[in-house]
């Protein structure tokens, strides 16, 4: 299980899709099912629920996720909020995609349809952002860089470190075998 964190805009869903091409996993988009379960977007969801019915929902969802098949899976920004949902990561390969607060905005704004995210019209966004940031590097097995870094770089960054990492793991496990005899 490869689970993708970060700030809205740090490119969790697009480097996981490249990601989960080149493991030859699926892929998922915790904002992707809990739409799907909910069938309603995740903007509709905070306007009519308020946003503690969503983020017990996404909890709900990303719990059920990680206790299911291997995946590469993109969780939403403020799914580290949760403490459950961070427990449950501890039994997960949590890489933590970095980005600058100005880098994510531009990112964000830039998409087709930025009203889509519900908390670009908070005012308390930038302490959001701050907040979060040592809940991401809590969680996180893995921290990767984004800014000024085009997706496939990235992904292949993690690739190669996530190699390097399971080699020694490997290396240190057949130690350690050995020497016990
Ligand atoms: C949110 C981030 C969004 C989505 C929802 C709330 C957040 O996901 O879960 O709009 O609290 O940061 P992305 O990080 O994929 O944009």
């Amino acid at each position: 299980m490869i689970v993708l964190v970060g700030f809205m805009g740090a490119g969790k869903t697009t480097v996981g899709h490249l990601l989960a091409a080149r493991l030859e996993l699926p892929f998922a988009d915790s904002d992707q099912i809990i739409e799907q379960q909910a069938g309603r977007p995740v903007r509709q969801i905070f306007a009519e629920d308020g946003e503690p019915a969503f983020r017990a929902l996404e909890h709900q969802v990303i719990a059920g996720l990680l206790d299911g098949p291997d995946l590469v899976l993109a969780l939403g920004g403020g799914a580290a909020e949760h403490p459950g949902t961070r427990e449950k990561l501890t039994a997960a390969q949590v890489v933590y995609l970095q980005v600058g607060y100005d880098q994510a905005m531009a990112r964000i704004r830039g998409v087709p349809d930025p009203e889509s995210r519900p908390l670009l019209a908070r005012p308390d966004l930038a302490a959001t952002y701050r907040r979060r940031l040592p809940l991401y590097a809590a969680v996180a097995t893995l921290t990767v860089r984004t800014d000024d870094r085009p997706a496939q770089a990235v992904s292949q960054d993690i690739l190669t470190r996530l190699t390097i990492r399971l080699s020694l793991l490997d290396r240190t496990d057949r130690g350690a075998r050995t020497r016990k005899g």
